[in-house]
Formats: C-alpha cells, sequence, structure tokens
C-alpha cells in the first residue's frame, strides 16, 4: 500500500491552495450542491475551468435546479452551449438532466454505480460527482491526475497503455475521509503545480516522495505511444 502520510500532505497543500471556483465550497467545508458539481464536470470535459466559468454561471442563472434545465427545451440548452464546443455532451446534459427528473425525483443518485446508470455520465463523471458532491470514496482520473500519479510513481510505461497501472496507483492513494476535496486537490496539483511542461516541483506537496523528480525525470513523463 502507499504511504498514508500521502494523502495528508495534499490535503493540507489544498488547504492553502484550493482554487476558488463557483461550483466549488471552500476546503473543509460543506459538500456543494449536486447539480452544480455535475454541471461542471460535464462543462470541463474537454474544455479549460476559464472557458467554462461563464457558461457555469449562465447555466445556473438560468436554469438553477436540475428540474429547470430537465424542463428547458433542447433548443435553448443548446443555444446556451453554443461555443462550448462537442454539441454531444449539450444533448447528453439535457437527456441526464431528464433522467434524473423523472428517474429520482430531480435528485441526483449518490452512489458512483447509481449514477454510472444515467444518460451521458461515464466513469470520469460518475466517480467525480460521487467523490464531490457525496463524499464518497471514489478514484477520480482524468489527464492531470495520470500525469500526477506518472511522476509520482516514476511509470515509465508510456500512455494509453499504463491507463490502468496509474488508475490502479491513484486508487491505492484514495483517502476514506475529505474524498470530495482530495479529488480535487489531486486534480487542482496537477493543473497550477504538476504542469505537463516546466513542473514547479519546489511548490510540489509531493516533492519528497516524487519518484520521478529525485531522478531527474518529471518533465518526461508521462511517455506517450507516438501517435
Ligand atoms: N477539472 C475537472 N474537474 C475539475 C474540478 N472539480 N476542479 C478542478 N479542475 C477540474
Amino acid at each position: 500500500a502507499a504511504d498514508p502520510s500521502l494523502p495528508a500532505l495534499l490535503l493540507a497543500w489544498y488547504d492553502r491552495h484550493a482554487r476558488r471556483l463557483p461550483w466549488r465550497t471552500p476546503p473543509g467545508g460543506p459538500a456543494p450542491d449536486p447539480y452544480g458539481v455535475w454541471l461542471s464536470e460535464v462543462m470541463l470535459q474537454q474544455t479549460t475551468v476559464a472557458a467554462v466559468i461563464p457558461y457555469y454561471q449562465r447555466f445556473l442563472a438560468r436554469w438553477p435546479t436540475v428540474r429547470d434545465l430537465a424542463a428547458a427545451p433542447l433548443d435553448d440548452v443548446l443555444t446556451e452551449w453554443a461555443g462550448l464546443g462537442y454539441y454531444a455532451r449539450a444533448r447528453n446534459l439535457h437527456k441526464c438532466a431528464m433522467a434524473v427528473t423523472e428517474r429520482h425525483g430531480g435528485v441526483f443518485p449518490d452512489t458512483e454505480e447509481a449514477l454510472r446508470d444515467l444518460p451521458g455520465i461515464g466513469a470520469y463523471t460518475a466517480a467525480a460527482v460521487a467523490a464531490i458532491a457525496f463524499g464518497r470514496r471514489a478514484t477520480v482520473v482524468d489527464g492531470n491526475v495520470e500525469r500526477v500519479m506518472a511522476r509520482l510513481f516514476a511509470v515509465e510505461d508510456p500512455l494509453p497503455g499504463s491507463k490502468g497501472e496509474l488508475k490502479r496507483l491513484a486508487d491505492t492513494l484514495t483517502p476514506d475521509s475529505r474524498c470530495g476535496d482530495y479529488a480535487q486537490a489531486v486534480m487542482d496539483l496537477g493543473a497550477t503545480v504538476c504542469t505537463p511542461r516546466s513542473p514547479s516541483c519546489l511548490a510540489c506537496p509531493w516533492q519528497a516522495p516524487c519518484a520521478a523528480r529525485r531522478s531527474g525525470i518529471a518533465e518526461e513523463l508521462p511517455r506517450k505511444d507516438r501517435k
């Protein structure tokens, strides 16, 4: 098993450095509204945080609950989505809002498994909503998390073949408490410190245990198969 102090080091860093984003509550605070978490996570797939923020705010202002979104005409949702790209995401968003409303009375289910049964919710979104909105122990893996794990454990096998290994490593580190903060902390670490190029290792709470840093190869990881 992984060093039990690793999550604690990251959470202490997150307490000081968490990005304040409109769909978040402060570190250590109450869990945020599942609807806002789900909406933001769907928007954040293949779109940057900076680009998502104004869309997120317009959606919430126009449709404050999942029931409101479900009742909206699809065309209005697509129009409000314009500019975010990948319109299948907007269609799935609306479909999912209708399913939450019709199947669950407008209340998001609180387990990873039940979330996965909703249209348009895959492994990533189900884990993110379960951890962030419901405090469930779930391992959230996106590109940021893969990079952080590849470096922390000096995984030299290239992506995408190493995905399973990186997910397994991420899972061994996931704590039983503060699951939502922890999930967002790994993502923030990848976005602001453990960046693809020129990582800021001196600012990293995991600099001492980081195997790639020790070997001087942090910036080279994760390796990728030639496309
Ligand atoms: N990227 C996707 N989801 C995120 C989140 N909750 N916080 C920061 N970056 C993210």
